[in-house]
């Protein structure tokens, strides 16, 4: 079963003669065990797509799966609780809370869901070894690199094990000879739980792990020419 269905998705922001048109009659259906590469140029409408995707904003018009699971008319409390339950968000501005250790950051989701146990720390610590990040794990985000922020980050939207991760140009996580190993882990995460990804990235080293790719220009998607 598909992971991420938008159907005819129409996003504008403001209204008359402000109003832009970040995406328009985008379709793209993301299935389990997929990774999907989004590429285009600055300001073509990728963020607002991973945004619609993962229930952060509403479309304008058209409509959203995840999962099987209709989010398009939801409410803000729906899509609130609808992101905890089941999306992984990794974007560019690294969000972590300062006063809160590299594990402590991984245990915010679950801790907020209610979930204490034994697995739930064994997860965290975990994600924390195979991100390369055991001898950090009692570290203050102000005292990690920006790499090693990025990569807590990929593991705090890995924690809650999604249906959909969405990752947006996580440049500096790849900045290391551990982007590889990141990206495997991501790849891993998407085989073996079924998961399906989208990643915005003009990286590579990065977009070679993505079994397909698609562009997006001023708003439309377009699937690549075969080579
Ligand atoms: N909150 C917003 N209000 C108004 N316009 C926005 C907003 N967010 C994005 N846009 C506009 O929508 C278009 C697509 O933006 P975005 O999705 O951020 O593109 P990308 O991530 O590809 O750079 C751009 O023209 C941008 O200026
Ligand atoms: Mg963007």
């Amino acid at each position: 079963m598909a992971s991420l269905e938008l159907i005819d998705v129409r996003k504008t922001y403001g209204s008359g003669h402000t109003e832009v048109v970040a995406l328009d009659h985008a379709t793209l259906t993301v299935g389990d065990d997929e990774i999907v590469a989004l590429v285009g140029p600055s300001g073509s409408g990728k963020t607002t797509l991973l945004s619609i995707a993962g229930g952060l904003l509403s479309p304008t018009s058209g409509q959203v799966r995840v999962g099987g699971e209709d989010i398009t008319r939801y409410t803000n409390r729906q899509r609130t609780r609808f992101r905890r339950r089941r999306v992984g968000f990794v974007f560019q501005q690294v969000n972590l809370v300062p006063f809160l250790t590299a594990r402590e950051n991984l245990l915010v989701m679950p801790r907020i869901a209610g979930r204490r146990d034994r697995a739930v720390l064994e997860r965290a610590d975990r994600l924390l070894a195979e991100l390369g990040l055991t001898e950090q794990a009692h570290q203050l985000p102000a005292t990690l690199s920006g790499g090693e922020r990025q990569r807590v980050a990929i593991g705090r939207a890995l924690m809650n094990e999604p249906a959909l991760i969405l990752v947006d140009e996580p440049t500096s996580a790849l900045d290391t000879r551990l982007g590889e190993q990141v990206m495997q882990l991501i790849v891993d995460e998407v085989t073996s739980r079924h998961t399906a990804a989208v990643i915005v990235t003009h990286d590579p080293r990065m977009a070679r792990f993505a079994h397909r790719r698609v562009e997006i220009v001023d708003g439309h998607l377009h699937a690549p020419a075969p080579a």
